[in-house]
């Protein structure tokens, strides 16, 4: 088939084009980010191979339909960028990759806290400054403390058995209770209230719906331990940013990793250090030396990426091959 790959990186091209010599598709590998203003680079594809920050809306999914594209290949687990609705009224099928190594996001999450709790970030700039004073540079022992996963899902469930391993008391919150965790590990499934209540670290691993938009705002920020540690690997929109600032700034929130942001979309995933900031909330949050922010990261191990370009051209071959898409997202 032929692919239009939008917002192609160096990271990925490689293992594409590797995976490929299975299955010999066409892949034009594009540069630009997919918009209403780009979907016309995909004329005459039948394929569009789309990343997390590619925007699938309404018109974009018209113009894309209109050029003669049947299938979108989402090279994510999360596909709350794609109008789904109308994607099922063009007759256009979305595929999407639901696992590709819950371990590589799950491991992020705990370099974010360990960082964040012994300030290695802080240390390696000092120590290569000659400066090898340990003043502000004191962290916590984990062991013993509690920490609230909110998502009990493939990434929860490991961030749990790590977090069990460091000796932590582990609260989650689900839509469903796992009872398997609380058996194999002495997890407890609380209420987001409990869980913001006791918890030292909440990690957010939930998708974004309309449900969990801004579910960390002033209000639920308020019932937290003061002096939380906070981490994001899940999606920007499930904290109000804003809030978040006013909670740093008066120390209620004493640590916040975060890996995905609100606006993302106009930042991550490109080299902007010759240019100005224009985003004055991130601007914001880059002051703060207990705020860790990384650029969408968590999923960038080799072994994430390889099972990311062998699901994704294995879905394409199944459509190809008129096959039941496995992995087929409906609207
Ligand atoms: P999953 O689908 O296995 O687990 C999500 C869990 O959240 C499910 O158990 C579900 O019941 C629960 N949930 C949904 N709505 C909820 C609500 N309102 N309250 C409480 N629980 C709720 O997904 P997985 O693989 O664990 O991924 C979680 C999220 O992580 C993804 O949706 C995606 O947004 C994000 N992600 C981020 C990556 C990164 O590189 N930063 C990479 C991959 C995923």
């Amino acid at each position: 088939m032929k692919i239009a790959f939008f917002d192609t990186h160096n990271f990925e091209k490689e293992t594409f084009d590797q995976a490929n010599s299975l299955h010999h598709h066409f892949i034009n590998f594009l540069d630009p980010i997919l918009t209403e203003l780009t979907a016309v680079l995909a004329k005459d594809h039948e394929c569009v191979c789309a990343f997390t920050n590619d925007q699938l809306n309404e018109k974009t999914l018209d113009i894309l339909a209109a050029g003669g594209t049947r299938l979108i290949a989402l090279r994510s687990a999360g596909f709350n960028h794609v109008d789904l609705a109308h994607a099922k009224k063009l007759g256009l099928k979305i595929v999407r990759v639901p696992e590709y190594s819950p371990y590589a996001i799950a491991e992020h999450v705990v370099a974010m806290i360990q960082t964040l709790n012994r300030k290695t970030h802080r240390a390696y700039n000092r120590v290569r400054e000659g400066n090898f004073s340990l003043n502000g540079l004191v962290g916590f022992d984990l062991h013993g403390k509690t920490v609230g996963i909110i998502g009990a899902g493939k990434i929860g469930k490991i961030l749990a058995k790590i977090m069990t391993g460091f000796g932590c008391h582990v609260l989650l919150n689900d839509l469903n209770c796992d009872t398997n965790l609380i058996k194999e590990l002495g997890c407890q499934f609380v209420s987001l209230d409990e869980l913001f209540v006791k918890s030292d670290i909440i990690s957010l691993n939930v998708p974004l719906t309309p449900e969990t938009r801004h579910f960390i705002n002033a209000d639920t920020l308020k019932k937290m331990k003061k002096g939380v540690m906070l981490i994001n690997t899940g999606r920007g929109g499930l904290i109000d940013t804003r809030a978040l600032i006013t909670a740093l700034k008066t120390g209620l929130v004493g640590n916040a990793g975060l890996d995905v942001y609100e606006e993302e979309q106009a930042v991550f995933f490109q080299d902007l250090s010759g240019t100005i900031l224009s985003d004055d909330i991130l601007a914001r949050l880059l002051t703060f030396p207990n705020v860790l922010i990384t650029s969408h990261q968590a999923f960038l191990t080799k072994e994430a990426l390889e099972n990311i370009a062998t699901t994704t051209l294995e879905n394409i071959t199944q459509f190809s091959k008129h096959e039941r898409l496995i992995n087929e997202v409906s609207g």
